[in-house]
């Protein structure tokens, strides 16, 4: 959480800062900042609650020139959503500025001892203690600011990526990281951007560097790059071409960042399968699998760890793998995990899911499980993010730039990733029939025409639904099998973006307590497509519909049993049962889509949330 972004070089620093603050905006947008060093060698710092808009409506008539500065949007941990507590931080002096990405844990400590020293603080942040850590050591030990920032991330235990300039220094930016993503982009001769994140600096550059843990970049308009460890020595300079489109990053003419991702899903699957599924014999090659043939041969077991929606993701791949490869699956929260010692072994695959690649937990449990020995196999979005770079192997999903803080197109990229693994595990195991192979291997390769027909035909009807539903305060989402993650999937879709209680449950559950829940207040949403439950299923919504329960069902077309007891229908293609889960999430997410835009919420950025959940 919380977007950085820095400049140095021969242009105005200010148009770049805001651009690269809009399109960080996903990572939180509590607040936001800027700090400049101009002509005169002053150092400014704006900072306004709010958004990046807001920042920018606030810096009207100041004075914003410079070709050097920082800037960040943030996502509150330490201290309210405030002007004070906002970022850029000054130190005590306001000769150093300081934006951070993160968390300092032992920051009180930190800040106690600064207090004997004479320190006061304007903020509540744990950010606003290490600038004036950082200052307390240079002024007390008269050194650089590179060898005061050594020193004091030596004392400091958390996550971080800061960035920091000072005002008699207008020639370098310092940057540092520990767990907290950081990238470099290399301009012209004297120009280095700074950005959590490639997609935000991309019309730039194509050239990056990214910064490991532990090490400290000096970004110097007279010097090329230099990265550091906290001891002085000097790292590798590891420059990755990277090629983004900037129309990916735009909304193309939709209302909203999640609308067009939901909308381009038959596109992303197409993206995601490509070089993958030969398009005539259906043979689906993973180079991650095939290079490590032999691990995925003797795994004793698989588990998974994520979080929110890649969580979903990964108990949808439990069935799937379970199911194809008949190898023993766990799937985990990352934050749990990575907590509770878990019992490894090398024979233990694991597989972290995550869009951002940079989620604080499942990075932590990436670590955890490589030092157990595991092999650890990374299904990322987000190309050279920090779980892809940290995991042995892994798999692409290949599906652009997500910026609709509700995820859409990566559940459905990942998936479909899950699909393709678990097909070619089972075909090297030899435990998967060949007709089922094919039938799912090109069934995956058929799905993107059938999604873009089933957009095209139930996305009005959706939005219909979604006027009849805008009110409603709670609702329950059910589902059986592969499809009961779905249903999970489908309630977190609800309520991160319209904040509508939901919840969901697997259906034979409801009679154990959730059905107290229902009266004609409560509608449930029920996934009733066929499968060797589809039946009870039926039955489950009967017993609803007896205690005056209101039931949306989506079906497959032609089912001819629940659309006679539930009170709407929203139709979806005859897949086999195991796609099922990346059909029946379109007309879910659309739903959530819809009540939130009926309800006026701001659908990509809402609130308290963020995209890339950067600190545990
Ligand atoms: O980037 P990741 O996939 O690791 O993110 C995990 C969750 O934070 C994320 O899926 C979150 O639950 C989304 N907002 C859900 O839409």
């Amino acid at each position: 959480m919380c977007g950085i972004v820095g400049y140095i070089g021969p242009k105005e620093a200010m148009p770049i800062l805001l651009k690269g603050l809009h399109r960080l905006e996903y990572r939180g947008y509590d607040s936001a900042g800027v700090a400049l060093i101009n002509q005169q060698g002053t150092l400014n710092l704006y900072k306004c609650k709010g958004k990046v808009s807001e920042l920018e409506h606030f810096l009207t008539g100041k004075d914003g020139s410079g070709n050097i500065g920082i800037a960040h949007t943030r996502w509150a941990t330490h201290g309210v959503p405030n002007d004070v507590n906002a970022h850029p931080h000054y130190s005590a002096s306001e000769q150093i500025a300081l934006i951070h990405n993160g968390i300092i844990e032992n920051y009180s400590l930190l800040k106690e001892a600064l207090i004997e020293h004479g320190y006061t603080f304007r903020s509540s942040t744990d950010s606003e203690v290490l600038v004036n850590l950082i200052e307390y050591i240079r002024t007390t030990n008269g050194c650089t600011l590179i060898e005061a920032v050594q020193q004091a991330l030596k004392q400091v235990v958390g996550a971080y990526a800061i960035a920091i300039i000072e005002r008699n220094n207008p020639d370098r930016i310092i940057a540092a990281r520990q767990s907290s993503p950081m990238v470099i982009g290399i301009g012209g001769e004297g120009e280095f951007f700074l950005s959590s994140d490639a997609a935000s600096i991309i019309e730039y550059t194509e050239d990056f560097v990214y910064v490991g843990d532990g090490e400290i970049a000096i970004l110097d308009r007279h010097a090329p790059l230099r990265i550091v460890n906290h001891d002085n020595h000097e790292g590798r300079i590891d420059i990755r071409k990277l090629q983004l489109s900037i129309a990916q990053l735009e909304k193309g003419g939709y209302p909203h960042f999640m609308l067009k991702e939901i909308f381009e899903q038959p596109k992303t699957l197409v993206d995601c399968i490509r070089g993958r599924i030969h398009p005539e014999t259906f043979e689906v090659k993973l180079s991650g699998v095939i290079d490590h043939r032999e691990r995925f041969l003797s795994a004793r077991r698989i588990i998974f760890v994520a979080c929110g929606t890649s969580w979903h993701a990964s108990l949808i791949g439990e069935h799937l793998i379970e199911t194809l490869c008949r190898i023993p699956v766990e799937v985990e929260y990352a934050s749990e995990f990575r907590y509770r010692n878990p019992i490894l072994s090398p024979d233990d695959i694991v597989i972290a899911v995550s869009q951002s690649g940079e989620t604080a937990d499942t990075l932590a449990a990436v670590e955890l499980a490589r030092k157990a020995g595991a092999f650890v196999f990374g299904i990322c979005n987000v190309v050279g993010s920090s779980i892809a770079r940290a995991t042995d192997s892994g798999a692409y999903i290949h599906v652009g730039p997500e910026i609709g803080v509700a995820s859409t197109k990566a559940f459905t990229g990942q998936v479909t990733v899950m699909t393709m693994l678990a097909l070619a595990i089972g075909r090297e195991k030899g435990v998967l029939d060949a007709s089922l192979y094919r039938t799912l291997s090109q069934g995956l390769s058929t799905l993107p025409e059938q999604l873009e027909q089933l957009l095209s035909e139930v996305a009005p009807r959706v939005e219909e639904l979604a006027k009849i539903f805008t009110y409603a305060h709670n609702f329950i989402y059910m589902g059986r099998g592969v499809n009961y993650p779905t249903a999970l999937e489908g309630a977190l879709k609800l309520k991160e973006i319209s904040y509508i209680h939901a919840e969901g449950y697997p259906a034979a559950e409801m009679k154990h307590g959730p059905i107290a829940l229902i009266d004609a207040e409560m509608p449930t949403v029920v996934i009733a497509t066929p499968d060797h439950t589809y039946e009870k299923t039926a039955s489950n919504i009967e017993e609803i519909k007896a205690r005056g329960g209101k039931i949306v069902a989506v079906v497959a077309q032609g089912d001819s049993l629940v659309r006679h007891s539930a009170d709407y229908v929203v139709e979806v293609p005859v897949v086999h049962e195991l796609l099922m889960p990346i059909v029946v999430s379109l007309p879910l997410q659309l739903l959530a889509y819809h009540i939130a835009v009926n309800k006026g919420r701001n659908v990509d950025q809402p609130r308290n949330l963020a995209k890339s959940v950067t600190v545990e």
